[in-house]
């Protein structure tokens, strides 16, 4: 059973993930920093690094929302980068952050589903994302598309919640994703689901080697598990 943000919603799990990132996009980047103490800009950093010595030239950013990791991997000077999500308030907060920057030229972003992404096979010199892939629908069917048009050589990055497995951080994190987290996020983002559904969609979303195999049904190589933070995010690399 896959868990939802509106459990009395009928609609399909992409169409409420649309739908909550589009009610929460005004408040989403207050939201990720304040609620994580700043380090998901560590994480993502942390991220791309392990793209540097590999240059790519022509990246996807998949499930871009507001475009943090996009704008993260212009430190290794691609030629362009495109980033996709489903959510059209996130990418409109993402299209004004860019413009600020004065990066439209390399950063597009473009609405998309990653399950049925338009490009080509064997485009994309490296595939990103940044805590997106919870929140596919069909995980595999994500992961394998992402892997479609990714070239042979390539290298695919993706950042997600995990769970640490260590006393106390175990208990602590427990405690606060399961209370202070949804209470903090309902009040800022007005939201009623949207931060129940994160600490939801972690727990039941399969980390470590259970994210490996599936990253490996879905055609990645040499796949590895870099667990940040007392395991409380991990970054996966695979390559084509
Ligand atoms: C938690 S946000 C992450 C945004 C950004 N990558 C970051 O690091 O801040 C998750 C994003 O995934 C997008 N998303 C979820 N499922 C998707 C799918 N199937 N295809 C494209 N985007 C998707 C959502 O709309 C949302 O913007």
């Amino acid at each position: 059973m896959s868990v939802l943000p509106y459990k009395d919603k009928q609609s399909s799990k992409s169409e409420q993930v649309a739908e909550m990132f589009d009610n929460i996009s005004p408040k989403y980047d207050l939201l990720n920093h304040v609620l994580s103490g700043g380090i998901d800009i560590y994480w993502r950093k942390k991220a791309i690094k392990l793209l540097q010595k590999r240059q790519p030239k022509v990246i996807l950013d998949i499930a871009t929302g507001t475009g943090d990791f996009a704008i993260e991997a212009l430190s290794l000077k691609p030629e362009k980068i495109i980033g996709v999500d489903i959510s059209e308030g996130m990418l409109e907060v993402g299209r004004k952050k860019i413009q600020k920057l004065n990066k439209q030229d390399i950063i597009t972003l473009q609405t998309g589903d990653s399950e049925r992404l338009t490009f080509s096979d064997n485009y994309f010199d490296a595939v990103i994302v940044s805590f997106g892939v919870r929140n596919f629908q069909n995980l595999l069917s994500g992961l394998t598309e992402m892997n479609r048009v990714m070239k042979p050589g390539g290298t695919c990055v993706v950042v997600e919640f995990s769970k640490p497995q260590s006393f106390p951080i175990k208990q602590l994190y427990h405690f606060y994703s399961k209370y202070l987290l949804p209470l903090i996020g309902r009040t800022v983002s007005k939201d009623q689901a949207a931060y129940s559904y994160l600490p939801e969609s972690v727990q039941a979303f399969p980390d470590g080697n259970a994210f490996l195999d599936i990253y490996t049904k879905a055609g990645f190589k040499n796949t590895q598990c870099i667990p940040l933070t007392f395991g409380i995010c991990s970054i996966y690399v695979g390559h084509k």
